[in-house]
Parts: structure tokens; C-alpha cells; sequence
């Protein structure tokens, strides 16, 4: 089963993924292709440096379908993961890749979702609601910001002097340890649903 990443930022859910899939080749996940929308991407020197290839993609080219069209063939993507994509994916992408695109979002969705809420804004708004938990949300993508179904959440306790910059460190992790398994999980299970046989 072939795997493709998107990023647009530090891409320390790609790592982990990354880093996963090529210890443990028995899981049957390749990662085949890093796409960022930054070229100034930390991500894609961390993939360069595990012989991952990248692709960097300029607005008009993420919204004509056939230069990522063409790309994802060429690599045989089989499905699709965002990791840190700060983008809205177009229709034509998941018609595509129907229920074959995931996102990670970093709370508990339906709260804290949406339009301008990613990275610290999310954690700086749980702190300012004074909420006791926050948490990981691991859902299919459509064509609306953080509105697919969701396939997973995890959540953590939150100490009332946390900071948001603690709240953050805190979810990520929850993120590096989750994420994998369920796009393991996931992209198997849609791989065998289509008769693939690697
Ligand atoms: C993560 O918190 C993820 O939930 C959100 O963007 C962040 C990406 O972090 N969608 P990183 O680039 O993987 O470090």
C-alpha cells in the first residue's frame, strides 16, 4: 500500500510516520511521496534525508487536478494522509481519493475546528475556554475544514496551569503515537476492500 504525505510545516507527523513505516516493512505502508505547499518546508528536508520524494506545489497547481493528478499515479498513491496541511483540499482531489484521505486535527472535534483554527490558535483557545481535556482527531477529509467523518479521537487530561505551549506539547504526542496505526489500519482496510495484494 502506497502512502503520500502532505505538509506544510515542520512535518513531525510525517517523521514519525515516515520513520515507522520504514523500520516495520511488515506493515505493508510505503510512504512514496512527501507534498508540501512551502517550499521553505522543514519537512521536506527531513524526507530528503530518508529518500522520501517530495513535491512542492504552487496554489494553481494544487487546484488544476492534473499536475497532483499526474504525480500521485506516477508514485501509485494509494491513499492519502495531511499531516500539518494547511489547505483546503479541492473536490476534484477527494473524488479521487474517496474516503482514501485522512487528516489529523489537534482536538476534539466538532469543538475547536474550522477555519483559521490550526497549530497555537487551537491550543490558545482551549486554554482561554478553560477546558479540563483536550485531545486528537483523526478524521476522512471533504471539501470543508475539519467537517469529514471522524475515524478516531484520543484525549488528555489538562492541568489547569498548563499553557498553551504545554497543551500543544501534550496533544502532539498524542498524535505521534496514534496516527500511524490508524492510517495503517485504514489504508489496509481500503487497499484489501479494492483487492490489493501488497
Ligand atoms: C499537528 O498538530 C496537526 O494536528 C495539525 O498540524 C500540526 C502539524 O504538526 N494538523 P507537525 O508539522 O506534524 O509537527
Amino acid at each position: 500500500m502506497k502512502l503520500a504525505l502532505f505538509v506544510s510545516g515542520t512535518g513531525s507527523n510525517a517523521r514519525t510516520i515516515i520513520d515507522r513505516f520504514q523500520a516495520h516493512p511488515e506493515d505493508g505502508v510505503e510512504v512514496v511521496l512527501l507534498v508540501s505547499n512551502k517550499s521553505t518546508a522543514g519537512a521536506l528536508t527531513m524526507a530528503a534525508e530518508r529518500n522520501i520524494p517530495t513535491l512542492v506545489l504552487n496554489r494553481q497547481e494544487f487546484r488544476e487536478s492534473e499536475v497532483l493528478l499526474t504525480d500521485l499515479a506516477r508514485f501509485q498513491v494509494d491513499f492519502i494522509a495531511l499531516a500539518g496541511f494547511l489547505w483546503l483540499v479541492p473536490a476534484y482531489l477527494v473524488e479521487a481519493f474517496p474516503d482514501k484521505i485522512l487528516n489529523i486535527h489537534p482536538a476534539l472535534l466538532p469543538d475547536y475546528g474550522g477555519k483559521g483554527m490550526y497549530g497555537a490558535n487551537v491550543h490558545r483557545a482551549v486554554k482561554a475556554a478553560g477546558e479540563t481535556e483536550s485531545g486528537i482527531t483523526i478524521h476522512y477529509v471533504n471539501e470543508r475544514y475539519d467537517e469529514g467523518n471522524t475515524v478516531f479521537q484520543a484525549a488528555v487530561r489538562l492541568d489547569a496551569e498548563d499553557s498553551p505551549e504545554k497543551i500543544a506539547e501534550r496533544v502532539l504526542r498524542l498524535e505521534h503515537a496514534n496516527y500511524w496505526r490508524v492510517i495503517r489500519r485504514l489504508a489496509l482496510a481500503a487497499h484489501q476492500e479494492e483487492g490489493g495484494q501488497d
